[in-house]
């Protein structure tokens, strides 16, 4: 049975060839930091190997694809990915107490996450022009005009089924499937999207009597993978937060309304995952800063919860605002119009 032998707490653990680093540790009562659980999606759980390279197995896809990502020498492996032939001496590199304690909330159940990668919607929305609202106007007022403007639409993500991670300033993040919203996160995101229009455009004779001016509130969606955990606050509140490109992509389709003109647009990932109807207008192939090649954005102008359901969201037919539904009763005029122009000549 090969010997792992464990720096700086010099122990030595025996361990049957082919088991993990991590699980030896963890088996043998080490604290050993690993945040994503094992899976090759964090590099917490990294070792320094000191001797006995040629006796640990070679590294697989996903610690090669880690590896090449934090320029990791040969000798520094994942120890959740990295099993023994024979006798090996390590050193863990992620000591600090307070790391590994973190690491342990992943065993406690409940909202408490350390992190755990799930399929979610994220929406962004900001207040367009803001910098300039703001330097034109009271201090107090714009802080005031944030916090009912914020308020409200914090309630409509709650009443969706989301939840605000994040007010950064002008805008907020708010992270729809972080629960078990499941399948339901791209509708209650873009069903909270147009909802959060509604309650700004409902605010304006408000903002008019206020400040004599209008805002305009820009909001983008992104379904896909995150990484979702809380952060305790300083009042050991736990916030969920969010973490990955899903998050970054929805912060730039958002940023990309100034471009189009638009005031609510979604990834045609988004679009492809809902289900209930929305009314779409036009569409755009864009370049989103930092992202290879071209994105398919598509504007959505109106919820209709109280219309039919049909199978899936309206497509734009043409990308200038004509739905699949409007042809289809154009359609259905035009062969009735037909009809009776045959039965007029007919009785004629
Ligand atoms: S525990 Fe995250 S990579 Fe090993």
């Amino acid at each position: 049975m090969p010997d792992l032998h464990f720096l700086p707490d010099d122990r030595i653990v025996g361990v049957r060839a082919g088991t993990t680093i991590l699980k030896a540790a963890i088996d043998a009562g080490l604290p050993h930091a690993h945040v994503c659980g094992g899976h090759a999606r964090c590099s917490t759980c990294r070792v320094v190997i000191v001797d006995g390279l040629d006796r640990c197995g070679a590294r697989n896809a996903k610690e090669q694809s880690i590896a090449a990502r934090l320029n990791c020498g040969p000798e520094i492996r994942l120890a959740c990915q990295t099993d023994v032939s024979g006798d090996v001496t390590l050193r863990r590199l992620v000591l600090d107490p307070e790391d590994v304690e973190l690491t342990d909330l992943r065993r406690s159940s409940g909202r408490r996450r350390v992190g755990e990668e799930k399929h979610v919607a994220v929406l962004f929305a900001d207040i367009r022009g803001f910098t300039a609202f703001a330097e034109t106007h009271l201090a107090y007022d714009v802080i005031h005009i944030l916090r009912r403007l914020f308020r409200d639409m914090a309630r409509v993500v709650d009443e969706h089924g989301g939840v605000v991670t994040t007010f950064m300033g002008d805008g907020f993040m708010a992270l729809f499937g972080a629960g078990d919203a499941g399948d339901a996160a791209p509708d209650q995101a873009v069903h909270a999207g147009v909802r959060i229009l509604e309650v700004a455009d409902a605010a304006e004779p408000w903002l008019d009597d206020l400040v004599g001016q209008r805002l305009e509130i820009n909001v983008g969606i992104h379904y896909g993978d995150a990484v979702v955990g809380t952060i305790r606050d300083l009042s050991s509140n736990d916030v969920v937060t969010a973490i990955g490109d899903t998050v970054n992509m929805a912060s730039r389709i958002e940023a990309a309304n100034k471009a189009t003109g638009t005031r609510l647009l979604i990834s045609s990932e988004t679009l492809a995952a809902v289900r209930e109807p929305v009314t779409l207008g036009r569409s755009f192939r864009v370049a989103l800063p930092g992202k290879l090649g071209e994105h398919e954005l598509f504007e959505v102008v109106a919820g209709s919860q109280s219309g039919p359901p049909p199978s899936r969201a309206t497509l734009p037919s043409s990308g200038r605002g004509v739905s699949k539904a409007v042809l289809a009763a154009a359609a259905v005029a035009l062969i009735g119009a037909l009809l009776v122009l045959m039965l007029v000549a007919i009785v004629r």
